[in-house]
């Protein structure tokens, strides 16, 4: 046993796991330098804290798993019990496996292994510091008694050092996702949890502790991920010991997870990203992690018309057809059959869960549109909705016991449906028959829109609660799916932004951020949402100039720039648009396809503007060579002319070439005269962007520049 020092790009792991007890964290954070066996010996004895009046006689440190028994008295990492008994444990170290290659290219792993042969628990504790420094932790319990013990909470904790005194989270709702919040971080425990069976649209993607006024690009900031798609936890604790956590878990009902003699149970995955660049600094790790796993998404994602704010449930061969047509003239690549295919699925009050192609609007099936939208060269992806059920279907009717409900009452109704069990083994045999007939019936089907549109309440399988094994259920079944069906990419939606999680997009290659299609609105979801995910993984429309949830009406400037820096796309009736306004679409797809490999290839930056009603972020080429920026305006401020907007990643040492946008419309503004660089583009060095800025024109409310940025050397 021994301390332990991991270490990848400028991010420090410290564990004294010299035992007897589990490892303590000494340091998660900044690089702390090449320390020699000497020097971490030193580091951990600085930092144990004092004994003090009315307190243990020892002193308390946190372990990866805090236990009264070595005197953690705040919210327990661990809980359950046998039968009454072993309901506190005394873990002792038992081994560790360490891999830490010496190559920084590739992870250190390290799994803690320790037991408590009295409570008959052993812990695995499994650690990965990634090349990003993004720091990823699972515990593991696996119960070696001879009688069942019943589980009620196992969440892996990360100490955050007393300089962390602000939080920020995220919270929402539907057309509202990804709202934060923000304030002092307060002695006691911050907790946000989800109960909704699905991540939920407040689920807040990160939850981030930093130092005093933390902005996008500067403060010293650590943050957790719990990426779960049901119940879960994620929570900030500050206690008068000194001590403060971050962590991460999933909610467990009362008697959900009961382990049998030598089962075992694995905590989600916690991701924890530390930075002292600001909150960027934490999405640049996290967008580079997802872009180096060996399934990310590279080819260019299609552009992409989903009809469903174009024909809601009217579904018109002829119509839809004329619609394809109109896509592929604006340079569209992917069309989406939304709701409204399948078997009584005239409106959202019935169909769900029978997944067979209408016979009487679809008397020839999928193939006439689905021919006709790949012949144009375009690809062909449906929406499914697998895990509902309408109580007026066919699939209700004969199996009323599938649905997930507490014993002798259907939970209350959500947009009409309810939820099938997944859990059921006859329910999940149908539904990947289903699915699987649909895709080798339809071969041109390159892509699935799997929606899940109601929270699971009271969602009792078999008389006992049924998240878990739900949750469980649906990555298997979204897991076998791609097993058989590998080319086929799959969209992570849930009545918009309600499914947003890593561990869901394990196996999904993109989200649906949100039904709210209004740019103003987006621009904060997208904004957020990008805060753990990078842009080609955030399905971003241009939606009809009035907005069908918010009724308000923008310029196509202002929505096209917006759904840009995403995984582009148009929701939108375009067979009622003037010619002119097709021809300023197919502009705006065609200069989305030029920027498209720096947008979902470069580094995302975004800018702190003294102004809160200007909002700048932009993308920058990891070789410093080319940027794109977005300026939005989103009201009017006092000050007609707000300061200049800096600039941020660039190289500071090279010279750039900024201009407008070629090819696509400029926005409105309000001065009777641009500012002079405009005209014919600025030429600043890297460092005089980033310092000084630009001085943007003088934008109307909800308008947006975009500017393209060149090295010139
Ligand atoms: C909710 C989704 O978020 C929408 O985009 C659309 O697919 C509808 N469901 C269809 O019912």
């Amino acid at each position: 046993m021994s301390l332990l020092h991991l270490r990848r790009a400028r991010t420090s792991l410290v564990l004294d796991a010299r035992g007897p007890g589990l490892p303590r964290v000494v340091h998660w954070g900044g690089d702390v330098g090449d320390l020699d066996d000497d020097g971490l010996r030193q580091l951990a004895a600085a930092t144990v804290p004092p004994v003090v009046p009315s307190s243990f006689d020892a002193p308390t440190v946190l372990s990866l798993l805090p236990e009264a028994s070595a005197g953690w008295s705040g919210r327990p990492a661990l809980a359950g019990h046998r039968d009454r008994a072993d309901w506190s444990t005394a873990f002792r170290l038992d081994g560790l496996d360490v891999d830490d290659p010496a190559d920084d290219a590739s992870p250190a792993r390290v799994a803690v292994r320790a037991s408590d042969p009295g409570a008959g628990l052993s812990l695995t504790v499994e650690l990965t510091l990634d090349p990003t420094g993004l720091l990823v932790l699972r515990h593991r319990l696996r119960n070696d008694g001879d009688t069942p013990y019943e589980l009620r909470e196992l969440t892996p904790v990360l100490p955050v050092p007393a300089v962390a005194t602000e939080l920020l989270d995220l919270t929402g709702r539907w057309c509202r996702e990804r709202s934060p919040q923000r304030h002092p971080w307060p002695m006691g425990t911050w907790v946000r949890e989800g109960r909704h069976g699905r991540t939920g649209h407040d689920a807040t993607l990160l939850l981030v502790a930093g130092t005093a006024g933390f902005g996008f690009g500067h403060g010293e900031v650590w943050a957790v991920h719990t990426a779960w798609s049901g119940d879960h936890v994620t929570l900030a604790e500050r206690r008068p010991t000194g001590q403060a956590t971050l962590g991460g878990g999933e909610l467990l009902a009362p008697g959900e997870v009961v382990l049998g003699p030598g089962a075992s149970y694995a905590s989600p995955l916690l991701y924890a990203a530390w930075s002292d660049a600001g909150l960027d600094g934490l999405s640049d790790a996290l967008h580079t992690h997802l872009r180096a796993r060996p399934r990310h998404p590279r080819s260019p994602r299609p552009v992409t018309l989903n009809v469903w704010e174009a024909v809601y449930f009217d579904h018109d061969l002829d119509r839809l057809r004329a619609l394809a047509d109109q896509a592929a003239e604006v340079g569209v690549e992917r069309f989406v059959l939304d709701d409204g295919w399948f078997r009584g699925r005239r409106a959202d009050t019935a169909g769900l869960g029978d997944w067979y192609v209408d016979e009487d609007v679809w008397p020839d099936g999928l193939h006439p549109l689905v021919t006709h939208v790949t012949k144009l060269g375009l690809e062909f992806g449906l929406w499914v909705e697998p895990e509902m059920v309408n109580p007026d279907s066919d699939l209700f009717r004969a199996h009323p016991d599938w649905v997930l409900a507490a014993p002798g009452r259907m939970p209350p109704p959500w947009r009409n449906q309810q939820v099938l069990d997944l859990a059921h083994p006859e329910a999940y045999a149908y539904l990947l028959d289903r699915l699987d007939a649909l895709l080798n019936e339809n071969p041109g089907i390159g892509y699935l829109k799997w929606d899940h549109n109601r929270d699971l309440t009271e969602a009792g399988h078999r008389g006992r609660p049924g998240v878990h094994a739900q949750t469980e259920a649906v990555y298997r079944l979204l897991d076998e799916l791609r097993r058989r069906h590998p080319a086929v990419e799959i969209e992570s939606c849930a009545s918009g932004g309600a499914r947003v999680d890593l561990e869901i997009l394990a196996r999904t290659d993109r989200v649906w951020a949100s039904d709210c299609n209004d740019a103003l609105e987006r621009l904060a979801i997208q904004r957020w949402t990008g805060l753990l995910l990078p842009p080609e993984l955030v399905g971003s429309h241009i939606g009809p100039e009035r907005s069908h949830t918010t009724h308000r009406v923008h310029d196509l400037g202002f929505r096209a720039t917006t759904a840009l820096f995403g995984h582009y796309g148009i929701e939108w009736d375009i067979s009622s648009i003037s010619p002119a306004e097709r021809a300023e679409l197919a502009a705006w797809v065609a200069a989305h396809k030029r920027l498209r490999p720096l947008l979902h290839g470069g580094r995302v930056v975004r800018v702190d503007h003294p102004d809160p009603a200007v909002w700048a972020h932009g993308v920058v080429a990891h070789d410093g060579s080319r940027a794109v920026y977005a300026v939005s305006r989103l009201a009017t401020s006092v000050a007609e002319v707000p300061g200049p907007v800096r600039l941020p990643g660039l190289d500071p040492a090279r010279r750039y070439a900024v201009r407008p946008a070629e090819g696509v419309p400029a926005p409105a503004t309000v001065q009777r005269s641009e500012p002079g660089w405009l005209a014919s583009g600025a030429t600043l060095t890297g460092a005089a962007l980033a310092r000084v800025g630009l001085q943007a024109p003088a934008l109307h409310p909800e308008q947006a520049l975009l500017l393209e940025v060149t090295a010139l050397d």
